[in-house]
C-alpha cells in the first residue's frame, strides 16, 4: 500500500511517498512554496522518481501553510503534528525538535511515545527564520549552499544586534563597508538565528535529544551555532526538509489502515 504526504510550505513544497508505512520510495523538494506550481511540480517529481501514479495512493495527507489549497488531499494535519510524527519515526530518542523553515521557527517538545507535549513558535517576524538567511545571502552575494563553508572560515563572530531583518540588513551592509569579512558577518548572521531558535527551545525546559529539521537544518553553520548556544549535541534529521511530509505520509498510512 502507498500513502503520500505533501508539505506545502511558504518557501518550498515537499512530497513523500511511503510504502506500507515504512519504506520511503520518494522524498522530493521543489524550492517553490504555496504558489500553484510548487505542490504540482513536487508531485510530478515524486511520481517520476517512484514510477507510481496518483491512482496508486491509498490516502493523501497535506500539511504546511498551504495545506488547505490542495484538492488532492484526503485530510489536513498541522505542521507541528507532522514534524513530530516524522522526527519520532526517524529519531525515536528525540525530545526537543527545532524546525526552522522559510517563514517561521518552532520548538516542539515530545514525550517518550512521540506525542507533542508543548510547542513554541515565532511566526510574527522574519528574524530567526529562513527568510532572514535568504535576505543576508543575497546582500552578501553568496548562495545558501555556501553559507556553512564561509561560517567555518570565520575568525570572529561579527555582532548583529538588530532584532529586525530590515535593520539587520543595513547593519550587514555597514559592516561590509567597514571591511569586516563575509566569513565573520555570516557567523554573526548564523549566531543571530541560533539565539532566537534557542530562546524558543529553552521555553518550558530543554530535553535531550535535540533534533533539528526544516530547510535551515541543511545549513551546518546554523546547526553549529545552535549546538554551541545550547551547549549540547544537535542531531540533524536525515533529509531534514522532508520530515513534515514524511509525518503526513505516516498519518495517511494510519488513516488508510482504519
Ligand atoms: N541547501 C540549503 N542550504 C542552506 N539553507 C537552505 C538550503 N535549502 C533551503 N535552505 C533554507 O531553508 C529555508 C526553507 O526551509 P523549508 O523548506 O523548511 O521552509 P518551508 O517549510 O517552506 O517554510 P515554513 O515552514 O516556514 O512555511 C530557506 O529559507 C533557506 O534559508
Ligand atoms: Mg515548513
Amino acid at each position: 500500500m502507498y500513502t503520500m504526504g505533501i508539505d506545502v510550505g511558504s518557501a518550498s513544497s515537499k512530497v513523500v511517498i511511503l510504502e506500507n508505512g515504512v519504506n520511503v520510495v520518494a522524498a522530493e523538494v521543489i524550492q517553490v512554496g504555496t504558489g500553484s506550481s510548487g505542490p504540482q511540480r513536487a508531485l510530478e517529481k515524486a511520481f517520476e522518481v517512484s514510477g507510481l501514479k496518483m491512482e496508486d495512493m491509498t490516502k493523501i495527507v497535506a500539511t504546511g501553510y498551504g495545506r488547505f489549497a490542495l484538492k488532492e488531499a484526503d485530510k489536513q494535519v498541522s505542521e507541528i503534528s507532522c514534524h513530530a510524527k516524522g522526527i519520532f519515526f526517524l529519531v525515536p530518542e528525540a525530545r526537543t525538535i527545532i524546525d526552522i523553515g522559510g517563514q517561521d521557527a518552532k520548538a516542539i517538545r515530545l514525550d517518550n511515545k512521540g506525542f507533542v507535549k508543548q510547542f513554541f513558535m515565532n511566526d510574527k517576524c522574519a528574524a530567526g527564520t529562513g527568510r532572514f538567511l535568504d535576505v543576508m545571502a543575497r546582500v552578501l552575494e553568496i548562495t545558501l549552499d555556501d553559507m556553512a563553508e564561509y561560517d567555518s572560515r570565520a575568525t570572529e563572530i561579527a555582532s548583529i544586534s538588530s532584532t529586525c531583518t530590515v535593520f539587520a540588513e543595513s547593519e550587514v551592509i555597514s559592516q561590509l563597508s567597514k571591511g569586516v569579512s563575509k566569513e565573520n558577518i555570516i557567523a554573526g548572521v548564523h549566531q543571530s538565528v541560533a539565539s532566537k531558535a534557542c530562546g524558543l527551545a529553552y521555553r518550558g525546559g530543554l530535553e535531550d535529544a535535540v533534533v533539528m529539521t526544516g530547510g535551515v537544518a541543511k545549513n551546518a553553520g546554523v546547526v553549529r551555532a545552535i549546538s554551541r548556544e545550547l551547549n549540547r549535541e544537535v542531531i540533524v534529521a536525515p533529509n531534514p526538509q522532508t520530515t513534515g511530509a514524511l509525518g503526513a505520509a505516516l498519518f495517511a498510512y494510519e488513516e488508510a489502515k482504519r
